[in-house]
């Protein structure tokens, strides 16, 4: 392994540019060298490649978004774009690549790995949807956005006696909701994973109104969505004024937390030294705190389970 690669792919997340430092300061401590990809998929593409030095990734460890910039890849799932990207591989020598991003971008490092170029994939994304791992990278970093944004909706619904939905991003998974809802005293969560039913929400949102609450906030993951028309209705049901905020991409960016940064050291790490060992086709996981890897093929056909647990102790501590 003379030369590796590191790219990073769909949406951003906090900790990726953490993650590329990670693969180019271990690479070069190994003796190999590193180039960095542009823009995904596309930039392997189109060979936009630049070689990248320990000083390439000085100062961007606490620094959201991504330094190789990012984007979503179509022409890489057609077999013209793969041979494509496969010359390019030859063109630079990169005997091995790094791919750092979500679901669809486990996909390409499969097919990449399977026309023999050794490919190690690390879960970047804030939706924390990644079946093999415990925590994806940007996934505290978002929850924390959203512990900020409740604590500030908090204080402007107080003062107007109001009810508060919050929209957060998750994609098809409700663990920002979850995580969020439960750190920051939601008085619902609404997720994809368990349904919801509103009669319920607004018996508590009147419960709470009651017993002298002067603000209700409700978590409502993007999965389930709707969180302004169902605004109007918990307004109809209830008496209670309500207000929705989506909060969008404001959840991607920002510094990552320390959690993220260390998370991203250690997976960015652990993929120049797997590369290293002669091993390709494996994504990164964090199980349990202990770091480990899997057939990239057999991570995306995990199913990742919900914390059932911490949803129902969220409705506890919320009565
Ligand atoms: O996967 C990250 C994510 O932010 C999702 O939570 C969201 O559904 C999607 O990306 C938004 O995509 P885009 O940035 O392309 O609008």
């Amino acid at each position: 392994m003379k030369t590796i690669a590191v790219l990073t792919s769909g949406g951003d997340a906090p900790g990726m540019n953490a993650a590329i430092r990670a693969v180019v300061r271990t690479a070069i401590y190994h003796g190999v060298d590193v180039l960095g990809i542009k823009r995904g998929f596309n930039g392997l593409i189109r060979g936009e490649i630049e070689e990248l030095e320990v000083s390439s990734v000085s100062d961007i460890l606490q620094r959201g978004g991504t330094i190789l910039r990012t984007a979503r890849c179509e022409e890489f799932k057609t077999d013209k774009g793969l041979k494509k990207a496969l010359n390019v591989v030859k063109i630079f020598g990169i005997d091995g690549i790094v791919v750092i991003g979500g679901d669809g971008s486990f996909r390409g490092a499969k097919d990449l790995s399977e026309l023999g170029v050794p490919t190690i994939a690390i879960p970047g994304t804030i939706d924390n949807d990644i079946a093999c791992t415990d925590f994806s990278i940007g996934f505290d970093t978002a929850v924390n956005t959203v512990i900020d944004a409740i604590n500030k909706i908090r204080d402007t619904a107080t003062s107007h006696e109001r009810a508060n939905i919050i929209e957060v991003m998750g994609r098809h998974s409700g663990d920002i909701a979850l995580y969020a809802g439960l750190a920051g005293g939601a008085e619902s969560i609404i997720v994809p994973e368990m349904g919801f039913d509103i009669d319920a929400v607004c018996k508590k949102l009147i419960k709470g109104k009651n017993r002298g609450k002067l603000h209700s906030i409700i978590i409502l993951a993007e999965g389930v969505g709707g969180s302004l028309e169902l605004g109007k209705q918990i307004q109809q049901k209830t008496g209670i004024e309500t207000r929705a905020t989506i909060l969008g991409h404001i959840q991607r960016g920002g510094s990552p937390t320390a959690r993220d940064r260390i998370l991203a050291s250690v997976m960015g790490a652990r993929a120049v030294e797997l590369l290293i060992s002669g091993a390709g086709n494996r994504v990164i996981g964090i199980i349990n705190n202990e770091l480990k890897d899997f057939d990239i093929q057999e991570a995306l056909n995990m199913e990742k389970s919900f914390d059932t647990h911490m949803y129902k102790l969220a409705g506890i501590l919320s009565i």
